[in-house]
C-alpha cells in the first residue's frame, strides 16, 4: 500500500504533512501577534515544490478558530486563467472569496453597506452570481480600478470592526503573489497601492508567497529597504528538507522501500530534497527489493518524464529562442553576451527571452552570468539528448 501523497497534492492532510514545526511554531507566533492589533506582514518565499502552499493550508486549518483566514491563489483567478491578468480581476477574485470565507463562518458582512457603496461610488455591475450558497456581485469591465481597490483591500478591516466580538483578527494568504509580474507596467503602481492600504491595518495579517528564488527581483522590490515596504516586511524561507528528514520520512511513510546507503544518497541527490520530487521519485521506485546506487539511477532516468511533468509542460511552452538560450546554459553558467554569440544573435535581442526565462525561475542571474536554476529539467534534457540524438523543441 502506497501512503505518500502524490507531488501535486496541494491539501494534505495532518497526518500526510511532514515535518516542518519548528517553521510552523515560527509562522504562528508572528501571526498571532494579530491578536494584538499587531498585524505583521509576511514574505514566504521558497523554490517550487518545496512545500509552500500545503504549509499555508495546514497553518490556515490551525488558525481557522480564532482568525478569519482567507488563502487566495492568485493563479486561480478568473482572470489569469483566461490569460487576461488585470488589477479589477484581482480585487474581484479577492472580493468574492473574502466574501464567501467570511460567510462561510456567519460573520455579518455588512451586506446591506456594502450595497450602498456600490450604489453610492457608482461601481459598474455587470451581473449577479451564485458562488456556493452566495449571490455575489460581478464588476464590469468599465468599473475604476483605484476605486475598487479602495473598496476591496479597505473591506478586511470592515469585517473585522464588525466581528470583533468573534474573531481576533483576519489574515490574507496570497499565494502565487509572482503572477503579479505579468501586470507588466501596472505593478508597481500596484504594489504601492497595496501597502498604502494595508500598512496601517492593526488586525489584518498579509502572508504573501509564491516560487519566488532568493535572487527574485520581485523580493527586493517587495521586503527589502528601498523596496515597497521598505523593510517592514517580514521574509521567512522553506527550505527543501534536509538529508536527514528525507530518510525518517521515507523510513516512516514509505518502509517498503529498501534504500541501501549509497542508494539512499543517490535517492537524496536526484530530488534535492524537494517533497515534491521526494514523493513523486518514492512512489515510483520498486518496492520490497534492495534499491542500490544503479537502480535509483535507473529508474530516475526512465521514470524523470512523469517526475518533472510541470516543467516538460512549461518547456513546451517556451518559444525556440528561449529553448536555444536554456540548452546554451547546460554547460556551464554564460554572460549575455556569450548567450548572444552562441545563438548568433545581438545581445538586445534577448531581453525579452531571458526576462521571460527568469520570470518562470528557470534561469537566474549571479555574478554576472545567467545560470540554470532547475537542475532537474537540465537532466531531462541531457537525456533526452542522450536517448534522441537530439534536443526537444517540440513533442
Ligand atoms: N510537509 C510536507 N510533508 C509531506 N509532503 C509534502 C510536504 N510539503 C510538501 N510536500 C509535497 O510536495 C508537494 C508540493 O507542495 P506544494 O504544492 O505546497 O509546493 P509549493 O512550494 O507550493 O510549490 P509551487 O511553488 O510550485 O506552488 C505536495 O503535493 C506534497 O506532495
Ligand atoms: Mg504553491
Amino acid at each position: 500500500m502506497n501512503t505518500l501523497p502524490w507531488g501535486t497534492n496541494q491539501n494534505l492532510t495532518d497526518e500526510e504533512f511532514y515535518n516542518r514545526k519548528w517553521e510552523l511554531d515560527n509562522i504562528k507566533t508572528f501571526l498571532n501577534t494579530t491578536a494584538n492589533g499587531n498585524a505583521p506582514k509576511i514574505l514566504l518565499t521558497g523554490i517550487r515544490g518545496v512545500g509552500k502552499t500545503v504549509f499555508l493550508k495546514k497553518i490556515k486549518r490551525e488558525l481557522n478558530k480564532d482568525y478569519l483566514v482567507l488563502y487566495l491563489d492568485f493563479s486561480k483567478s478568473e482572470c489569469y486563467q483566461k490569460k487576461s491578468l488585470t488589477i479589477n480581476g484581482l480585487m474581484e477574485y479577492f472580493f468574492k472569496q473574502l466574501l464567501i470565507e467570511a460567510k462561510n463562518k456567519n460573520l455579518n458582512t455588512l451586506d446591506k453597506k456594502i450595497e450602498k457603496y456600490f450604489k453610492s461610488d457608482n461601481f459598474k455591475i455587470r451581473d449577479f452570481i451564485q458562488v456556493d450558497k452566495f449571490v455575489l456581485p460581478v464588476f464590469g469591465s468599465e468599473t475604476d480600478s483605484e476605486k475598487l481597490v479602495n473598496f476591496v483591500l479597505e473591506l478586511p478591516d470592515k469585517i473585522y470592526n464588525e466581528n470583533s466580538n468573534k474573531i481576533k483578527g483576519v489574515i490574507i494568504f496570497i499565494d502565487e503573489f509572482q503572477i503579479i509580474k505579468e501586470l507588466d507596467d501596472y505593478m508597481d503602481s500596484f504594489l504601492w497601492r497595496l501597502r498604502i492600504h494595508i500598512q496601517n491595518q492593526k488586525n489584518v495579517a498579509y502572508l504573501f508567497s509564491g516560487s519566488m528564488g532568493l535572487q527574485d527581483n520581485l523580493i527586493s522590490e517587495i521586503a527589502s529597504r528601498d523596496g515597497v515596504f521598505g523593510g517592514r516586511m517580514l521574509t521567512f524561507h522553506i527550505d527543501p528538507f534536509e538529508k536527514d528528514t528525507v530518510k525518517s520520512y521515507l523510513n516512516e511513510k514509505a518502509p517498503y522501500l529498501v534504500l541501501s546507503d549509497k542508494g539512499f544518497e543517490r535517492f537524496y541527490h536526484c530530488t534535492s530534497g524537494i517533497p515534491a520530487y521526494v514523493n513523486i521519485f518514492a512512489s515510483l521506485l520498486p518496492q520490497n527489493v534492495e534499491l542500490t546506487e544503479e537502480i535509483v539511477i535507473k529508474n530516475f532516468d526512465e521514470k524523470i518524464s512523469a517526475i518533472i511533468s510541470h516543467l516538460i509542460n512549461l518547456w513546451s511552452k517556451l518559444t525556440y529562442r528561449e529553448q536555444s538560450i536554456f540548452i546554451s546554459l547546460l554547460d556551464a553558467p554564460l554572460k549575455r553576451i556569450e548567450i548572444a554569440d552562441q545563438l548568433n544573435v545581438s545581445t538586445g535581442s534577448l531581453s525579452k527571452n531571458l526576462n521571460n526565462l527568469q520570470k518562470h525561475g528557470l534561469i537566474k542571474f549571479e555574478s554576472e552570468k545567467y545560470q540554470i536554476s532547475e537542475p532537474i529539467l537540465a537532466r531531462w534534457l541531457q537525456l533526452e539528448f542522450k536517448n534522441k540524438g537530439t534536443f526537444p523543441y517540440r513533442f
